[in-house]
């Protein structure tokens, strides 16, 4: 495990897109994991700007982003599709075809997880996943006690996530309380995994992952065991380690 402690958000966010371009440089047509929450906000805004700049071409990246909200249409405003649409697939030369998000409307849902999984493995697998962490430890939407073992599914989602997640929503009500989410399998399955954490609020989530006991009652601590992780932290996310 390689842990880089920045100064701040911005900073962190830099050095997080430098690592995404130098591996795109290397494998233009890599397969990304991504995620949402407002840690990876930065990264995006990094990386649509080196874009810009024409540093960078995503014409044959793939993306599988990590999670959707059960039930949300894609074009509803707190969906994850929407989010990767407005803060980087719009800002970026991504092609469609490329992009996978869980369809949160499936109406097929064992068949919609397992076509996930297969058009991974059919993409060759996800080179570098990109992760933050909820509150109780969750990655994705893998909430305490998902197996080491699951894969994309549907889950029930733990109550302190549906209240951290209420800020983006006109109340606690309007919150999905499930969620199509890939698993700890798959995401152990990635080459690569950066693992980002800004803030005094995430200080003691992130010393529970990396140094706590490895186990499903804190999801994100399963981190320790994957074969090459590497931690970004600012100074206040990193004050607990
Ligand atoms: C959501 C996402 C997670 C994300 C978490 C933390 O619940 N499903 O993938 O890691 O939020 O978000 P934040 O970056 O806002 O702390």
């Amino acid at each position: 495990m390689k842990i880089v402690v920045k100064k701040d958000y911005q900073e962190l966010s830099r050095e997080a897109a430098e690592i995404v371009k130098k591996r795109i440089q290397a494998k233009p047509d890599i397969v990304l994991g991504l995620p949402t929450g407002s840690t990876p906000l930065g990264l995006y805004k990094e990386l649509a700007r080196a874009y810009k700049k024409e540093e960078l071409d995503f014409s044959q990246v793939s993306s599988f982003n990590l999670d959707e909200y059960f039930g949300l249409e894609a074009s509803h405003p707190q969906s994850y599709h929407f989010y990767m649409e407005k803060n980087f697939f719009s800002l970026v030369n991504i092609r469609k075809e490329n992009v996978f998000i869980p369809d949160g409307k499936t109406s097929d849902l064992e068949n919609h997880c397992q076509c996930y999984e297969e058009k991974i493995k059919e993409r060759g697998g996800i080179d570098l996943q990109i992760l933050g962490i909820g509150r109780n430890g969750h990655i994705g939407f893998n909430e305490p006690g998902s197996s080491f073992n699951s894969r994309t599914r549907l889950v029930r989602l733990a109550q302190e996530t549906i209240e951290d997640n209420s800020r983006f929503f006109k109340s606690l009500a309007d919150v999905p309380t499930r969620a199509i989410t890939m698993g700890l399998a798959t995401i152990m399955e990635s080459k690569d995994c950066l693992l980002l954490a800004s803030g005094q609020a995430r200080s003691e989530r992130i010393s529970r992952a990396l140094k706590g006991p490895v186990s499903p009652d804190f999801p994100g601590s399963i981190l320790q065991k994957h074969r090459n992780l590497t931690v970004i932290l600012d100074k206040e996310a990193a004050s607990f380690l």
